[in-house]
């Protein structure tokens, strides 16, 4: 557990969170170093393979840089997570950009950067780069991202194996695909990839998809291709709630029985490495107890983390005040909309204005998705390192989130 009470005093590692809550503006989100390094470790240990992180999940340049100097590459979608991650010192060769949607500047942007490889979504993508290389002189190393058309069995709003997602190439191209990158001359293929949704538990949903890639890869080399890396993409679950947690022994020997150390496999996972690692602290604004509901009001609500809201999942959340006697509170956002709720129903220990909340497992998919919504700034990032602590972003300012608005000329009096 990444929080613990110690004396009925909440700590991170060696860090007393009432006093540093005292001492920081909340909303805010802290993450373990020990945590993240820990999550890693365990993965590349059990699994012995090549490890991309998917920098969606949680992009600050001192996550990225902490998981560079784990020895991790980097799983990006855009020029500025490409960006991040080079800043981040990670070399060039260690990066993979994916997205169904790239532009010609992202693909210039990423060829002269001499990326590892770009993962293809579909036979226009790869008449495009083909294209672009040829403009710049240059051979672009590929792989080619397959849908193979397996339900990850999560929530339907991050699944992205299916034949009807927007994701990937589907097999019944893989022939079209080979007799093009045969044909194009500034293509290089080096792998295939796929990546099936997010928040995955069950391993027999993984091993399906590796005896598909298997198949799809003998496919492909039956009709002369030659490449020797297989990028399974993401997705490996955590426990948010009651889920059986994700065995990755189990993941490991799948892959030796089915790949049989035949490929170069990789993974990019994300919420994996960061998710338990981080949680975010919000003060009670207002406790409004009324005839059928009793409302918890806090600060923190679907401008900073939005995934209750937009997925209708929840995350636990642990009060710092221990009062013996218990309620039943709803916890809600303060913003201006029916579904800033966190938590319906929820048992906690009476609360009253200026208790502070932690809300659990929140280091992926949490700060990188809130916005600026009601004019709310986005909120200060905390990594805790033993009994150190250091921001990692400082929570940002509401005037210079109004001074980038341009106010036109023939407005002004
Ligand atoms: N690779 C690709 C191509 C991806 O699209 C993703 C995530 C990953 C790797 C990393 O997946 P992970 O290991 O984190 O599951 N906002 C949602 C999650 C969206 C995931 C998008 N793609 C959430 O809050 O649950």
């Amino acid at each position: 557990m990444t929080l613990y009470f110690k004396n009925n005093i909440p700590f991170i590692e060696g860090v007393n969170l009432d006093d540093l809550s005292k001492t920081i503006e909340t909303p805010f989100y802290v993450y373990s170093q020990k945590k993240i390094i820990d999550s890693y470790e365990h993965i590349k240990n059990t699994l012995n393979t090549n490890i991309y992180y998917a920098l969606k999940a949680n992009s600050n340049q001192a996550i990225v840089t902490l998981l560079k100097s784990l020895g991790a590459g980097a799983d990006v979608v855009s020029i500025g997570e490409i960006m991040r991650a080079l800043d981040a010192g990670i070399k060039p060769d260690k990066i993979i950009f994916e997205g169904v949607g790239k532009s010609k500047n992202d693909i210039e942007f990423a060829l002269n950067k001499k990326i590892k490889q770009i993962n293809v979504e579909s036979i226009e993508e790869l008449e495009m780069i083909n294209e672009i290389a040829y403009s710049l002189k240059m051979i672009a190393s590929i792989g080619i991202r397959l849908n193979p058309d397996i339900d990850g069995l999560t929530l339907d709003k991050i699944s992205t194996g299916r034949k009807k997602d927007k994701f990937g190439i589907s097999f019944d191209k893989i022939n079209d695909i080979c007799a093009l990158i045969k044909n194009y001359q500034n293509l290089n293929i080096k792998g295939i990839s796929c990546h099936i949704g997010s928040q995955i538990n069950d391993p027999s949903i993984y091993e399906k998809v590796f005896i598909k890639m298997k198949k799809a890869a003998e496919i492909m080399e039956e009709r002369g291709l030659s490449f020797n890396h297989i990028d399974l993409g993401g997705g490996f679950g955590v426990t948010y709630e009651d889920e059986k947690e994700l065995n990755l022994k189990t993941i490991s020997n799948l892959l030796k029985k089915i790949f049989n150390e035949k490929y170069e496999i990789s993974f990019e996972p994300g919420r994996y490495l960061v998710a338990k690692a981080g949680i975010l602290i919000t003060k009670i604004l207002i406790v409004k107890e009324d005839d059928h509901v009793n409302y918890i009001i806090t600060d923190a609500g679907m401008q900073t983390l939005l995934r209750p809201a937009l997925y209708n999942v929840k995350h636990n959340i642990v009060p710092f005040s221990k009062n013996k006697k218990s309620k039943k509170y709803t916890i809600a956002g303060p913003i201006c909309e029916s579904t800033d709720i966190f938590l319906k129903n929820f048992d906690l220990p009476i609360q009253s204005i200026g208790n502070y909340l932690a809300i659990y497992d929140t280091g992926a998919y949490g700060f990188v998705m809130a916005s600026n919504y009601n004019t709310r700034n986005l909120p200060t990032e905390i990594l805790i390192n033993e009994s150190n602590h250091a921001i990692i972003r400082n929570k940002e300012n509401i005037n210079e989130i109004i001074k980038k608005d341009i106010v036109p000329t023939w407005l002004k009096d």
